[in-house]
């Protein structure tokens, strides 16, 4: 069945995706730090309730941003009310894209997309859009789930990327995940 609401992790399970157990399995620091440097304009799609936003905010400190984007308003309300007591507010912008475009005109460095692009129905128009965003030496870090994505799925993902104008470039390790790195070709 793939019809929206089954496709697409509800507000209700958001919690799950916020346990502090996740950030021994899936440091965001470690898993980042290769990427992303201080002053970039980074745009976290599919950002869910925030479990990556405020260390992301950390990273690229007061000259840079990030846009933590999702499709659905629960997600980023979870996210407005951390905000309100962090120092990190003034770094993190939040964007309720709608299910056919991201909605947003920044050049971005850099495009985090963690467990989302499964989610996503119509998968040439988010990388056509995501192309047309990215700085000319930016890039993208694909990371899809180990067993709710088969590995024949994610390398039809990534073979869409690139007939939209992105490259791999690297696999970085993510303990059971697959991953993939993309730049502009
Ligand atoms: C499984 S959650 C992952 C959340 C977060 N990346 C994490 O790892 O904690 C996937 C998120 O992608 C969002 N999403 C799905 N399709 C989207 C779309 N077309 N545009 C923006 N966000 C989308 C969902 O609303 C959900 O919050």
């Amino acid at each position: 069945m793939d019809n929206k609401k089954s496709r697409i992790c509800p507000v209700e399970h958001s919690g799950s995706l916020d346990l502090k157990i996740r950030r021994w399995m899936q440091n965001p620091q470690k898993i980042l730090a290769p990427y992303i440097k201080e002053g970039m304009t980074v745009l976290e799609l599919g950002c869910g309730p925030g479990f990556f936003t405020f260390d992301i905010a950390q990273m690229v400190g007061t000259s840079g941003r990030v846009i933590a984007a999702d499709l659905q308003q629960g997600m980023l309300e979870k996210i407005r009310l951390k905000m309100k007591n962090s120092e990190l507010k003034g770094q993190i912008t939040l964007h309720r894209c709608t299910e056919n475009t991201i909605g947003i005109s920044d050049n971005i460095d850099f495009i985090f997309l963690f467990y989302m692009v499964h989610e996503v129905s119509d998968k040439k128009l988010l990388f056509n859009e995501i192309e047309l965003l990215l700085n000319e030496n930016g890039s993208i870090f694909i990371v899809e789930p180990p067993f709710h994505v088969s590995q024949k799925a994610f390398e039809e993902m990534i073979c869409i990327a690139e007939g939209e104008g992105l490259r791999v470039v690297e696999r970085p390790k993510l303990f059971l995940n697959k991953t993939a790195l993309l730049k502009k070709h």
